[in-house]
């Protein structure tokens, strides 16, 4: 069998960006209650698995690579976007704030997104710079994501958990 090609750690986490950028797109014009509960629902999970294997293996890695502040920074701005997260999937849209939460989960997002991709002092730039070895971290990255989204198709969503609240944060 012919050996697959190596994901790149930063293509496969800016994929994953730009589909869930596609998703809150389609979520602002979507009409009815089932179809709304759909996508904010794939929004979610897409977004904890995101979260969830960044938190887990690239910013571990980024760590004496990427400036300090930006990194911590980035794990404050994944736990206060995970409190929505968990308020939206404890919701549905008949609830009063539903839209509004979804609005700000992806205004929140494009913020985070910007200082992950920024050009040249972004946290993916910082990290390309500091020589991290992207195909081995972009393998593991996909291994689990592949790992938690079947989990979740058989019923076991990953939650959405805080590790600055509760000072779990991974060492490198
Ligand atoms: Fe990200
Ligand atoms: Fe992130």
């Amino acid at each position: 069998m012919a050996q697959a090609a190596p994901i790149d750690a930063i293509a496969l986490l800016k994929a994953d960006h730009r589909k869930v950028e596609e998703l809150f797109a389609s979520f602002e014009t979507a009409k009815g209650d089932g179809k709304k509960k759909a996508l904010a629902e794939q929004i979610c999970l897409e977004l904890v698995v995101h979260t969830q294997i960044e938190e887990q293996i690239f910013y571990p890695a980024c760590e004496g690579a990427v400036e300090e502040d930006l990194l911590q920074e980035a794990y404050v701005e994944h736990d206060a976007a995970k409190v929505l997260i968990a308020e939206i999937e404890a919701g549905g849209p008949d609830d009063e704030f539903y839209d509004a939460k979804v609005k700000v989960l992806s205004e929140m997002i494009e913020h985070h997104v910007k200082e992950e991709e920024q050009r040249a002092e972004g946290m993916f730039a910082q990290a390309r710079k500091a020589g991290l070895d992207m195909d081995a971290l972009g393998e593991r990255m996909n291994a689990e994501k592949e790992r938690l989204m079947t989990q979740a198709k058989g019923g076991a969503q990953p939650r959405p958990e805080s590790i600055t609240f509760t000072g779990t944060r991974l060492a490198p």
